[in-house]
């Protein structure tokens, strides 16, 4: 088993470079399952999720090479139309191949992904999407078997702006007979990513980043080229790591147009941000200031980043709230947080009430998800002496090198596997 130590009281300055999306990543290397032809992805970050879904595509039967940041996926003779459980229980994202797979040939199996830490997550609105674009659906054993002759343009319209099932009903209209329309989808940077990605396959899509995507189906799409976007959660991530410790970090290869929110919210701490073209330079506070934060789909305060800002505002100088609306239970970790001395509560299950205290204490902590786990390093960065965090396997799901990237700022950081 891993465990990450953390020495608090270090400040942290200099520069770090940022990976690639990993939530975009997933979503377009599913994506390449539509094409003919080699698929080739650049800025693709080194984290196990991305792991798992290469071992899924191969699985499948697409032929991938991954090394560095880069991963080619040949998915022209896909061999297995059913996505194996073992690999779909690992990981959520592993669901949206269902889509690409029914588009191309008509049907597939996928195990009805389970829940997580972090709510009960649902895939009600994909089916329901791919429903409407004709497809028969019905699950037995704890699997969806699909089948269509050939999916069918349509209206799709969200009950909520889903990320996952934007993506996956903008893949399976990709190829469908017609065109679809999805209003209320998401309009996530990952979205637009997607986006870009399929039209260079030759996909006709268009509105991506609004509330509503128009996508003409074709009759096949080709292998391509492609970047994915840098890592907004990472970018992020690293600012709040900078602004704990009041230190002066410049993250570099990042979007600050897909930060302005969660950079809004530090400023308001007190932080000094300043940003130009793909450079994000933070200053931190000598002590923060509270704020309030709620959480909503994009452009609003993202989710995944409420659980690294709670953990900086545990030594705000004052009451800070953070109101969670995406997830229902996306509050477990503040009970580890707590273990490190934070006075944090929680009002009508939907609000942290946090009120900040001078110094955390270092403790031995877990981490119950990749966020959380993105919280307790933070945490740690400012604490009174040692914290050390199990449950290192979830921070691995989506930083990529974090350990390294935070020791060469400075942090006392250190991993053992
Ligand atoms: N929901 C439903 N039914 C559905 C789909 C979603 O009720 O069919 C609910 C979910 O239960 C949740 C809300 O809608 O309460 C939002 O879920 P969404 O579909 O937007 O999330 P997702 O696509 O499953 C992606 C990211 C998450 C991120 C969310 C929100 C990936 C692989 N995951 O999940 O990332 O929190 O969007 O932005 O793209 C993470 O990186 O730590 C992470 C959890």
């Amino acid at each position: 088993m891993s465990v990450i130590r953390v020495t608090g009281g270090r400040v942290l300055n200099g520069s770090v470079q940022v990976s690639g999306s990993k939530n975009a990543a997933l979503a377009i290397m599913a994506g390449a399952l539509l094409a003919q032809g080699e698929v080739t992805l650049h800025n693709v970050p080194a984290i196990s999720d991305i792991k798992v879904m290469v071992e899924l595509l191969n699985r499948l039967g697409a032929v991938t090479r991954y090394s560095g940041t880069t991963v080619v996926i040949d998915a022209t003779d896909i061999l297995q139309l059913e996505a194996p459980y073992d690999v779909v229980r690992r990981m959520r994202a592993s669901f949206s191949v269902l889509g690409p797979l029914l588009a191309r040939y008509g049907r597939a199996r996928v195990p009805v992904p389970g829940g997580c830490d972090i709510g009960a997550r649902p895939v009600n609105y994909h089916i329901e999407g791919l429903r409407k674009l004709g497809a028969h659906i019905h699950t037995e054993h704890g699997v969806y078997t699909a089948d269509a002759e050939r999916l069918r343009g349509t209206n799709i319209l969200l009950d909520f702006q889903s990320a996952g099932a934007t993506q996956h009903l903008m893949t399976a209209a990709a190829l469908a007979e017609g065109k679809t329309v999805i209003e209320n989808c998401a309009t996530e940077p990952e979205i637009v990513d997607l986006a870009q990605f399929l039209r260079v396959l030759g996909a006709k899509v268009k509105g991506e980043g609004g509330s509503s995507i128009e996508i003409e189906g074709v009759a096949r799409l080709t292998g391509g080229e492609y970047t994915i976007i840098p890592d907004r959660m990472e970018a992020g991530t690293m600012a709040v790591c900078a602004a704990i410790t009041g230190g002066e970090v410049t993250i570099l290869g990042s979007n600050p147009n897909h930060l302005r929110t969660v950079l809004g919210k530090l400023e308001e701490t007190g932080a000094t941000v300043t940003v130009t073209d793909d450079v994000v330079h933070v200053k931190g506070p000598k002590r923060p200031k509270p704020v309030k934060i709620k959480t909503y789909p994009h452009p609003g305060f993202p989710t995944d980043m409420q659980q690294p800002f709670a953990a900086l505002l545990t030594v705000a100088d004052g009451v800070s709230e953070i109101t969670e609306n995406v997830y229902e239970s996306r509050f477990r970790y503040l009970n580890e947080l707590n273990r490190m001395g934070a006075e944090i509560s929680i009002s009508q299950q939907k609000t942290a009430v946090i009120t900040g205290i001078p110094k955390l204490t270092g403790a031995p902590v877990n981490a119950t998800d990749l966020r959380a786990g993105a919280a307790l390093i933070v945490a740690g960065l400012a604490a009174d002496g040692e914290t050390e965090i199990q449950g290192v396997e979830f921070i691995d799901r989506g930083y990529d090198r974090i350990v390294d990237k935070l020791h060469d700022l400075g942090a006392a950081i250190t991993r053992e596997d």
